[in-house]
């Protein structure tokens, strides 16, 4: 074993559920054009602005797009930080001032104490239990400066709660889906309870910017075809989980997300929710 691969085996996370390979890495491109241009070309809602000297980290950064995206926007000065549980589908290339490091969320470097002036976590709801948020919204708080913010944004998987009203395909999809994210012991509902957790962990200034993003029709087709995808790669999961008692094959289960996807295209109202939730921790430490 080199050392990548055994510090892999340290901290890889055994409850995410997606893949970490050129495909995924395609599709995380796809839904960070998608989420930026649903956020209004912006990166994050925190009121933060940048200045030489800062450090920012993204947290479970993936092929780090949008660190890519940051560092044409900031100073050459800004240090910034990707971490992940798995290094496959960092950049080969990318600006001096990015510094990316396999590590867990749920333990960071004793060295980062109050060192980032923002950290940005995003879709880490396929990857963390509730006892991982708790532990990860800790070293959150910890190693950000008083005064500095956490940016995350998380789509909502809980079928139940959806604002509008889903196909038989796509409830039953759901439902697979979720039962499987519940018996890894992570939470489909995740985006509702991001503020009380983060309150918990001593964060004020709790904010929550909601925004729905169609799957109708042509203007839905690139989150059509993310969600598509995503689906997909859940499949071997699905199978190698007894088809949850939901499924009984792999071809089963494809014909869903194809009924699934038909019913969306075919939806006037048919759109998944996300949310950027933001918030501040102290400037005065009590
Ligand atoms: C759905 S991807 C999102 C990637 C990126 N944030 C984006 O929006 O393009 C989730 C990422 O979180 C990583 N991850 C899972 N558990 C993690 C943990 N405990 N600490 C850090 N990263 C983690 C996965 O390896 C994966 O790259």
């Amino acid at each position: 074993m080199d050392t990548n691969e055994v510090l892999h085996t340290a901290t890889r996370s055994s409850t995410y559920i997606l893949p970490s390979d050129e495909a995924e890495k395609e599709r995380l491109l796809l839904q960070h054009r998608i989420l930026k241009k649903t956020y209004e070309n912006r990166l994050f809602l925190a009121p933060v602005t940048l200045a030489p000297g800062d450090h920012v980290l993204d947290s479970g950064t993936g092929g780090a797009s949008w660190l890519l995206d940051l560092a044409r926007r900031v100073s050459p000065e800004v240090f910034l930080h990707g971490i992940d549980i798995e290094s496959r589908i960092f950049p080969s290339n990318h600006a001096p001032n990015i510094h990316l490091s396999t590590d867990s969320i749920t333990k960071l470097p004793a060295s980062w104490s109050s060192t980032f002036t923002l950290v940005h976590q995003r879709h880490l709801i396929l990857g963390l239990t509730f006892q991982d948020w708790q532990a990860a919204f800790k070293e959150m708080y910890r190693i950000i400066i008083p005064g500095g913010w956490v940016n995350l944004l998380e789509g909502l998987m809980d079928v139940a709660q959806y604002k509008w009203t889903a196909g038989p395909a796509t409830l039953r999809l759901f439902t697979v889906v979720c039962a499987l994210i519940l018996a890894r012991g992570m939470i489909p509902d995740l985006p509702l309870h991001l503020p009380a957790l983060l309150e918990e962990a001593g964060f004020i200034n709790i904010h929550v910017e909601e925004r729905g993003v169609t799957v109708y029709g042509q203007e839905g087709a690139d989150m059509r075809e993310n969600t598509y995808r995503a689906m997909m790669t859940m499949k071997a999961l699905v199978m190698n989980t007894g088809g949850l008692g939901f499924v009984k094959s792999a071809e089963e289960y494809e014909n869903l997300v194809n009924a699934a996807s038909k019913e969306w295209s075919e939806t006037p109202e048919a759109a998944f929710q996300f949310f950027v939730v933001y918030a501040q921790k102290p400037s005065v430490l009590s």
